[in-house]
């Protein structure tokens, strides 16, 4: 059973980058399964910063195959953009990437919606914040059926024709959005230009990936599943309708790879040791304070992707459980622990008191969420700094103490810690697979 998944436990920005990069030397291939290019991903190697987007960071390692699933929404300028600045740094960039012909293709009308949609906001009224990707009309559209197109079509010889039809559909949906004010109707021949540009240079990578994998788990390669974004922000699990368009638990691995759950061996969940969001949604913990901001501050919690600073609060181990358990998690990544260093005091949310009762349960309803105010246990801190510490018996008590129970209420072993960003600012357990 040759497969390893990484999955982001809160909502997203875990530092999933770093783990994967560490993984990747083990394993033959990087899977990318679900979501696009509102994911980011930070790599530091060799004091070398890298942000990736859509590109596995497996890319770093020349021996090792990166594959972009059908899963996943591709923003064609995103990736060329992204092979071009690998290209340029010295990154090879050639047959080691993988695109799924399956995967569905971001156009400028679902920017458009997307911005649309943010500016006149949901239903439930707060705006759901999105990265303005247009990430989730394109989902919209891949299960609508009759207004997507998948990268595989861009080779087809009726994409034109097919493209047509659906920008004058998309033109008429548009103008209604804008109210008729300062609307530019989309030129489907300009589009259909630029899209067969961007599909001749990306030809070298398109493939059957689901083909290519099912080969691949059959021959016993070892396959390590990239998941992007974070449990809490599951489009079927998550807190609905505060998430992304993509199925970022555990449950996206098979649907968006293609890949069975027989060949997947071990689920690493990924955590922060304390908790952000970006983007509206309820968030129990958040310390819109000087706690948050000293947080934010240490952290650098700013994102990747939008450069929005991130909302900061304290480890919620009701909503890590629960992402851990939905994930099918086996061991857990504790990352970010030298932010907390400088605090006298960490606390831990361990359940939740909604209506006058105490519950360790997450509220499947974004109102309870709203509701609930947690109970927190507080642990002392330890006031030094553990940057330079490399094995877990080195950090200083309370540390341990911290991570010991953050174990305790998730249910699951502490087997990686990460001290910084670097890759040798990492504590391993001996069982870690790492
Ligand atoms: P969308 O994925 O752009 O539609 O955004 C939906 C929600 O998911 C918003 O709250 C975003 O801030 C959040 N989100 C999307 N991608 C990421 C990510 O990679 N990290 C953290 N939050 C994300």
């Amino acid at each position: 059973m040759p497969g390893t998944c990484v999955i982001g436990l809160q909502w997203g920005d875990e530092a999933k980058g770093k783990i994967v990069d560490l993984l990747t030397e083990h394993h033959d291939l990087v899977v990318r399964y679900q979501g696009g290019a509102n994911a980011g991903h930070t790599v530091v190697t060799g004091g070398q910063t890298y942000k990736l987007s859509l590109i596995p960071s497996g890319i770093l390692r020349p021996n090792v195959q990166c594959v972009i699933s059908g899963g996943v929404v591709i923003h064609p300028q995103s990736v060329l953009q992204e092979i071009d600045g690998l290209t340029n740094r010295g990154v090879q960039v050639t047959s080691n990437l993988m695109i799924s012909d399956r995967a569905h293709v971001i156009f400028p009308w679902h920017m458009e919606e997307d911005r649309l949609g943010e500016e006149r906001g949901s239903s439930n009224g707060e705006p759901i914040g999105t990265t303005l990707r247009g990430i989730g009309p394109c989902y919209r559209d891949k299960v609508g059926r009759s207004h997507a197109i998948r990268l595989g079509d861009l080779y087809r010889a009726n994409f034109a024709e097919r493209l047509k039809k659906i920008v004058a559909d998309k033109n008429l949906l548009l103008a209604a959005l804008h109210a008729g004010k300062g609307f530019q109707p989309l030129d489907a021949d300009q589009i259909f230009a630029d899209y067969s540009a961007y599909a001749a240079r990306l030809q070298p990578f398109v493939t059957d990936t689901t083909a290519f994998l099912l080969d691949a788990a059959e021959s016993g390669k070892r396959m390590l599943f990239e998941g992007a974004q974070g449990a809490l922000l599951d489009v079927d699990h998550g807190t609905y309708p505060y998430v992304t368009s993509s199925n970022s638990s555990g449950v996206g691995i098979t649907g968006g790879s293609g890949v069975p759950s027989c060949y997947l061996e071990r689920v690493i969940g990924i955590v922060k040791a304390y908790s952000t969001r970006v983007g509206g949604g309820p968030f129990p913990t958040e310390q819109d304070n000087d706690i948050g901001q000293h947080i934010r501050d240490r952290g650098n919690e700013y994102g990747t992707v939008t450069k929005r600073p991130r909302r900061c609060g304290w480890f919620d181990a009701v909503a890590t459980r629960y992402a851990a358990r939905l994930s099918g998690v086996d061991t857990i990544c504790v990352m970010l622990l030298d932010v907390l260093s400088a605090l006298p005091e960490i606390k831990i949310c361990v359940a939740y008191e909604l209506n006058g009762r105490r519950i360790t349960n997450f509220p499947s309803h974004v109102d309870d969420l709203r509701l609930a105010t947690p109970v927190y246990e507080t642990l002392p801190g330890w006031q030094q700094e553990i940057s330079e510490v490399r094995s877990y018996s080195d950090l200083p008590e309370n540390a341990q103490r911290y991570l010991a129970r953050i174990s305790e209420v998730i249910g699951r072993p502490v087997e990686i810690v990460s001290v910084g960003p670097d890759r040798a600012q990492t504590i391993m357990a001996e069982a870690a697979v790492v």
